[in-house]
């Protein structure tokens, strides 16, 4: 189906030329067309301008004209981090947490990540992927067009494999552009306490090779924090992914000052994730580098962890990105358009920058920038259509309201 939007109050993150990210003081600019018009052809964008200028399409007799009467468009937001495959939810970790242990504490005893391991492995594939099918449902109507799903909560070959096979599923029977992360490195499963290093092995010399044999990551990922996994693991770990052109994407800097940025800088990480613990150092090292910030505002809310510096980053120049990190322990909601409130609300950050952090940036953290994340000509039409509401300010702004009215995935509404 072809169709030509008309009288759209705001087309939202125009490009002319795909950018390969926004960076520094161009954060808090956000192009934007008024009263305009959007041609859709073949699943694609193919042309868009003022309505002023909107050229004869009489001819075309396939195409379908909708007029969204003053309404706003945006390019559906891209969640380069999450962990939305998992077995059962965690909310008794969550009482725990408010009577005042710790996340550390927590997994220490059993809980955390470990707890989900022990409930994957119970679960078929099959269950997997209907419970994982409904969180990518849930998050398709809250605007999100692309996201990028990590495993982790195997810790064995066979399950890794199992989570990572369920999200090849998804990515074949989903309209959403799914990327796969293989975070093996997630935690020390309990058969290895006390031999970390055996365990690393394992990621190294069997796992890997497994998963790359299959193709069925895009990404590999290592906790790389204080009791997890240390900057010489990660190291090795990044060196036995690149051996299949894998590229890392990891978790860092989330406990403490962990080394994690510099190694995933190092290494030609595609990003580096929760950047609670970011000083001067970590942004120098960050600048010049091919490698994308990513804070995860919502792990940060839910867990009351201090938050990330993105005003320092930004200001030094760097590019910020947004991701919903949607997992049962630390942050269990996918909603993008909350993460942005939270982005503006904990983090000082304006409307335009979370919204380019929530569209380019994490469409460059998840490598898809060139199809994704904005509105361009010859990109996939990924986009929202919203309510009523007077500008994309009230976005953030109207921080529980579902302010999406209509969703379209590669030219299809898909509600
Ligand atoms: O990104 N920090 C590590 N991993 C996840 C938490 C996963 C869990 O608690 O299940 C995160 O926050
Ligand atoms: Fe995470």
């Amino acid at each position: 189906m072809d169709v030509l939007f008309v009288n759209i109050g705001k087309l939202v993150q125009v490009e002319n030329e795909p950018k390969k990210w926004v960076a520094g003081g161009d954060m808090a600019k956000l192009p934007c067309l008024e009263n305009a018009y959007l041609l859709v052809v073949d699943g694609l964008i193919k042309d868009f301008g003022p309505m002023s200028q909107l050229p004869d399409f009489s001819q075309k007799d396939s195409l379908v004209e909708v007029d969204v009467e003053g309404r706003l468009i945006l390019p559906s937001f891209c969640d380069s981090h999450t962990h939305l495959v998992y077995a059962g939810s965690r909310e008794m970790e969550y009482v725990d947490k408010i009577k005042g242990l710790s996340y550390e504490e927590i997994a220490k005893r059993g809980g955390g990540i470990l707890n989900s391991a022990k409930r994957l492995h119970l679960a078929t594939e099959e269950e997997l992927y209907q419970s994982a099918l409904n969180r990518i449902h849930e998050i398709a109507g809250f605007g999100t067009g692309a996201v990028e799903i990590k495993s982790g909560y195997g810790l064995t070959t066979a399950n890794e494999i199992k989570m990572l096979r369920v999200i090849k599923q998804l990515k074949e029977t989903t309209p959403l552009e799914i990327k796969a992360t293989f975070l093996g490195a997630h935690a020390v499963p309990l058969e290895f306490k006390g031999r970390q290093s055996e365990y690393v092995n394992l990621i190294v010399n069997e796992m890997i090779p497994q998963v790359a044999t299959e193709k069925l990551a895009d990404y590999v990922d290592v906790f790389c924090d204080k009791g997890f996994f240390t900057v010489p693991e990660t190291e090795k770990i990044l060196a036995a992914a690149a051996k299949y052109d894998i590229r890392g994407k990891i978790h860092a800097n989330e406990l403490a000052f962990s080394g994690g940025i510099q190694v995933g800088v190092a290494h030609g990480a595609l990003s580096v994730d929760h950047l609670e613990f970011v000083g001067d150092e970590e942004i120098k090292c960050l600048l010049g580098s091919e490698t994308m910030p990513t804070i995860l505002p919502g792990a940060a809310f839910f867990l009351n962890m201090p938050y990330s510096p993105a005003r320092k980053m930004m200001q030094a120049g760097l590019p910020v990105a947004l991701a919903s990190d949607f997992n049962p322990g630390s942050s269990p909601s996918g909603n993008m358009k909350f993460i942005m409130s939270l982005g503006c609300i904990n983090y000082r950050m304006t409307p335009e920058e979370v919204i380019n952090a929530a569209t380019i940036n994490s469409a460059y953290a998840m490598g898809i920038q060139k199809t994704h994340g904005s509105i361009c000509r010859g990109k996939v039409a990924n986009l929202y259509i919203t309510t009523r509401i007077p500008g994309y300010e009230f976005l953030p702004y109207a921080y529980t309201s579902n302010l999406i009215e209509r969703v379209m995935l590669n030219g299809e509404f898909v509600s």
